[in-house]
């Protein structure tokens, strides 16, 4: 029994009002506690941005190169990640439950890459994504595809069972071959995955216009990587996307592809939290290179 609290006086301090802080994540000032909570698990309140590691395109095309073994690859580059991008397959058996980022759990998949792609189902329940501790769950959305319809109600689904548990939905806005990644395409699959609930939206830079397509989405965009570029490119191009409004990225191959994933990663972490300059950013990734080199040579691993 705790002794009786006798101090006095108490400090109530009537004359002060509620602190209210208002939630940092864009459009979702009006959500609930445990919906704003998993959000800045995935968005760093300080910057207000997320450098997301995507490891999840086994889900439709198998044991793709560098993921081969998340275990041993992946497994060490969690700690530098905001958040992490995959399938409860990968995460159950692959990443120690110690770690502490944000998870973004892969919620759909059926077609794998021998078949048409955008003919996914909702492939995860909601009760599953709350007995790992998701902090969100993504689906992949069709805008023009063959499916376009089927994958914008599995999102709307996700979006309603998400609401009913405070999980946030990540539409991720995929591209077929036969489709230009322009602004005018982008603008409208991203405005239409944010119009129909999803609380972030993925999807791929674009040269000219990006800047319209981030401003014109009510909710946070964060850049999709696409496939491997220079690591000067990569960092370049995610640089850019954050200076026209996009809030993070959400990259796969560009980082585990790299020749050196763990100096890769924090390169793109300092320019989506410091905006560090692609030179500066390119720099920081050889210098760290360079020294996880030397350790690995050191101990006999190199
Ligand atoms: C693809 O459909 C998956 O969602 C991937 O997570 C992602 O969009 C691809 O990542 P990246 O293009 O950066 O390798």
């Amino acid at each position: 029994m705790p002794e009786a609290d006798q101090s006095e006086p108490k400090q109530f301090r009537p004359d002060v009002p509620q602190a209210r802080t208002p939630f940092f994540v864009k459009g979702a000032g009006a959500y609930d506690w445990g919906m704003q909570n998993r959000l800045a698990r995935i968005f760093r309140p300080d910057s207000g941005r997320t450098a997301m590691l995507a490891v999840d395109h086994g889900y439709f095309q198998g044991p793709t190169t560098g993921l081969e073994r998340i275990d041993l690859d992946i497994a060490p580059l969690v700690v530098h990640a905001d958040a992490l991008m995959l399938t409860r397959g990968s995460l159950r058996s692959s990443i120690p439950a110690s770690m502490t980022g944000g998870i973004v759990l892969r919620a759909s998949g059926g077609p794998s890459i021998l078949k048409d792609l955008s003919d996914e189902q909702i492939a995860l329940d909601i009760e599953d994504a709350l007995r790992l501790g998701a902090s969100a769950v993504a689906v992949q959305v069709f805008i023009g595809g063959e499916c376009e319809s089927q994958t914008v109600i599995n999102m709307t689904r996700l979006v309603d069972a998400g609401l009913r548990f405070g999980m946030p939905v990540l539409a991720v806005t995929a591209v077929g071959r036969e489709l230009t990644r322009d602004a005018r395409y982008l603008g409208l699959a991203t405005r239409i995955c944010a119009e129909l609930g999803a609380q972030i939206v993925k999807t791929y830079y674009c040269e000219e216009g990006f800047a319209d397509i981030t401003a014109g989405c009510p909710v946070p965009i964060v850049m999709a990587g696409g496939k491997k570029l220079s690591e000067r490119d990569a960092l370049e191009m995610a640089y850019r996307a954050i200076d026209q409004g996009a809030a993070g990225v959400d990259m796969g191959r560009n980082i585990f592809q790299s020749a050196c994933p763990a100096a890769m990663i924090q390169a793109v972490a300092a320019v989506v939290h410091e905006m560090e300059r692609p030179e500066r950013a390119h720099q920081r990734y050889l210098d760290l290179k360079a020294a996880i080199d030397r350790g690995r040579q050191k101990s006999g691993k190199g």
